[in-house]
């Protein structure tokens, strides 16, 4: 028998819990059913244990986490108790900075026409996936504050841009083009106002894209990027832009989707898909809706059909986005998507409607 691989799981704080809970259900189904060797770990980790005894990510559960996982499954951290972030900071940082995981990776897809908000084209024709470079740039903490709580007081956070972190996120996009047939690529950038910074991604773009002579590329300002992509989406394939631009765009691209509801995400060390992998909904911790049943947990579901694939577990991942399609299609969902049922009766139906698709 093969050794399981395996996963933490970590729910967070708000709605993470909730969503990560119907996740596990989702996985320990697959398991009894279907054989996924998976070995399973749950991390107490969040603003209630950080409140409870200032434990936020210790260095021994991140070497574990760094030799013994294949992948993390997080759902979100952030909690109105703790205003600074400490431990949403050490926690969802301490994965993607380090663990190296240069990649975040944030499909556009549109899994039911009823979703789709724009009057003009089909959702069904859209389908984009950002990569959004996840160590580098104004994210590093560069910076500090001068003369804090007076009338003169600085606030700085650099934007730190290396040849080799754009190199890599560039080349991760492009193979990812060739890998998967797509034909066009856009880099955003702001090269027009941040200069010094963003003429490196230009030049790096130009440079990186001559090896893929069959894939077309495209630079564009990432204000005007926001423009074309409520404009008309269907015109971009794969997206590559920095830390920030591609924080913000992928909410944009989660409106296209039907919400932050609709989204998952891959933070992965592209170069070396060995290495732990961090995986999670797009969404936040959601504080107003934390406790009431009302979260949608599609996002962390497609987010574990992504884990899956990266995994090497095949065919999950295009099964769970047909059943969350169904779910849509039949309003078999939370209210954010159309629907009337509450966090557990969704995933609920969702896991059946997988169980009966693997008997037929
Ligand atoms: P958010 O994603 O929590 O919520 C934004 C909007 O989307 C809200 O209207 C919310 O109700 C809705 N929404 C989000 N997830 C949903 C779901 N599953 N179902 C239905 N509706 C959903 O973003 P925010 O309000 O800006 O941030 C809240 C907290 O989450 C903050 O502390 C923020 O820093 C944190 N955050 C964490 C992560 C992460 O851990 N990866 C990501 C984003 C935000
Ligand atoms: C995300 C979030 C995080 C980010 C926050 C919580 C720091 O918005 O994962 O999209 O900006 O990367
Ligand atoms: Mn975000």
């Amino acid at each position: 028998m093969t050794q399981p691989k395996k996963v933490a799981l970590l729910g967070g704080d708000g709605i993470g819990p909730e969503v990560i809970r119907d996740a596990r259900s989702l996985l320990t189904d697959l398991q009894s059913r279907e054989g996924l060797a998976l070995d399973l770990w749950d991390l107490d980790l969040g603003a209630d244990r950080y409140l409870k005894d200032g434990t936020t990510f210790p260095k021994e559960i991140q070497e574990r986490v760094r030799s013994e996982c294949a992948a993390v499954l997080l759902g979100a951290l952030g909690d109105p108790r703790v205003p600074g972030l400490e431990h949403a900071r050490d926690i969802l940082f301490g994965m993607r900075f380090g663990f190296d995981l240069y990649a975040n990776v944030r499909p556009i897809k549109v899994l039911g026409e009823r979703l789709f908000p724009l009057k003009k084209g089909r959702g069904a024709d859209v389908d984009i996936v950002i990569f959004r470079e996840n160590t580098e740039g104004t994210y590093v903490g560069f910076g500090g504050q001068f003369k804090k709580g007076t009338p003169d007081e600085i606030g700085i956070n650099e934007d730190v841009n290396t040849r080799k972190g754009v190199e890599r996120i560039i080349r991760a996009a492009f193979e990812y083009a060739k890998r998967h047939g797509k034909r066009r690529i856009a880099m955003a950038d702001k090269s027009n106002a941040m200069r010094f910074a963003h003429e490196l991604w230009l030049r790096t773009f130009d440079e990186v894209g001559r090896e893929y002579s069959a894939i077309e590329r495209r630079h564009v300002y990432v204000d005007a990027l926001c423009l074309y992509l409520v404009q008309d989406p269907t015109q971009f394939d794969v997206i590559v832009t920095n830390n920030l631009f591609g924080d913000i765009v992928t909410d944009l691209g989660a409106a296209l989707q039907g919400g932050l509801g609709m989204a998952a995400s891959a933070n992965i060390h592209a170069a070396d898909p060995t290495r732990v992998a961090m995986f999670e909904p797009v969404h936040g911790s959601a504080p107003p809706l934390a406790g009431k049943d009302i979260a949608n947990p599609f996002a962390s579901f497609l987010t574990v059909g992504m884990m899956l694939s990266h995994l090497g577990f095949d065919g999950f991942e295009r099964r769970i986005e047909t059943a969350v399609a169904e779910a849509i299609e039949e309003k078999q969902c939370t209210v954010d998507v159309g629907g009337t049922l509450g966090t557990r009766a969704a995933s609920s139906w969702v896991r059946n409607r997988l169980l009966v698709a693997a008997k037929r």
